[in-house]
């Protein structure tokens, strides 16, 4: 009884902060939503679409420099050969891992520790790992990041953390800053942090991934608003808007908005918010990177940067972190 109730405050609590949060973003002005309510069930399957399509280079990029620089990265890594945890914060699939599992496990012994929220995408991938890589010792960690970096602050194994896919983009520098400094405050001399990056370049290559031709990204993102009509109640009519992305060069960040194609008002819980025609809701960022921009996100933390591994074409890159 205990856990079922405590389960029911759990789902409670989590509806009421998206309430709060999507209340708080549409009363600001400009106007805002967090994009990590992209991620419902149907977010979830159009970001998988995203990532096939062609305009999003990222994923393929990553996959290439775990694909051909396996080798090379385990290496660099430099971990003790009888004992870590490789901790993936984020790892969805496991297809570019999988990679550079196969490669550490004919030279080391570790844990393969991968972070979810969900226990159910965790027994997934475990599951599809097994399958794939029998002698691989998987032990997940169920919570959100935070949570997980407390509990691992106890834990005196050696550890590797894998933050692939430029997850770090969608989080403001301070906020990407906060997040490094907690993940650094876990770690022991030694230890690192492989993380992902998407670099600066061309716009012209740049806003295509955040446009594609198929309209994956647009709804993508109008999917947000389709979420809060079947989770609070409100009434947007998402014809009525459009998926408007941007990208800052001079900042090097990809921008996405929707834009109200009209005047008009949507209801959310018994609140009438009023939208000018061309008035845009800020989405999400997806910051591009350089080596100063990464510097800057870990300074003061105690961390060097080792090494880096690019694509064959320069668009992509994982930074190897070590703590001093
Ligand atoms: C998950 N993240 C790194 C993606 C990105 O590129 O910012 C999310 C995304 N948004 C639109 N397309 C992809």
């Amino acid at each position: 009884m205990a856990i079922l109730g405590n389960k029911i405050s759990e789902v409670s609590d989590s509806e009421l902060e998206f309430e709060m949060d999507v209340l708080e973003g549409l009363l600001k002005s400009p106007k805002t939503l967090p994009s990590k309510y992209f991620y419902d069930k149907k977010g979830d399957a159009l970001f998988v679409q995203i990532m096939n399509m062609p305009e999003y280079y990222l994923t393929d990029c990553e996959m290439e420099i775990f694909q051909r620089q396996s080798g090379a990265i385990a290496k660099a890594m430099d971990m003790p050969i009888n004992g870590f945890d490789l901790i993936e914060l984020g790892a969805g699939d496991g297809s570019k891992t999988v990679h550079l599992l196969q490669t550490l496990l004919t030279t080391h012994q570790f844990s393969y520790r991968p972070v979810d929220i969900s226990s159910n995408a965790l027994n997934q991938l475990s599951d599809a790992l097994q399958d794939q890589l029998p002698e691989l010792t998987v032990d997940g960690l169920i919570g959100d990041y935070f949570q997980v970096l407390e509990e691992l602050k106890s834990s005196t194994r050696p550890k590797v953390f894998l933050f692939l896919g430029s997850n770090i983009g969608n989080l403001e520098d301070e906020q990407a800053a906060a997040l490094i400094h907690k993940i650094a405050s876990t770690m022991k001399e030694g230890d690192k942090i492989l993380m992902g990056v998407d670099l600066k370049k061309d716009p012209s290559i740049i806003l295509p991934a955040y446009n594609d031709a198929a309209g994956i990204t647009r709804a993508f993102n109008l999917n947000l608003l389709e979420r809060i009509n079947r989770e609070l109640g409100a009434d947007f009519d998402s014809s009525k808007f459009e998926h408007t992305p941007e990208y800052d060069e001079g900042v090097g960040v990809a921008k996405s908005y929707l834009t109200s194609l009209e005047d008009q008002e949507v209801e959310l819980t018994d609140i009438s918010i009023t939208f000018k025609k061309g008035e845009k809701i800020h989405t999400e960022i997806s910051r591009k990177y350089d080596a100063t921009t990464v510097q800057n996100i870990i300074n003061g933390a105690q961390l060097t940067i080792r090494a880096n591994f690019n694509d064959s074409r320069n668009y992509f890159t994982d930074f190897l972190i070590e703590k001093l």
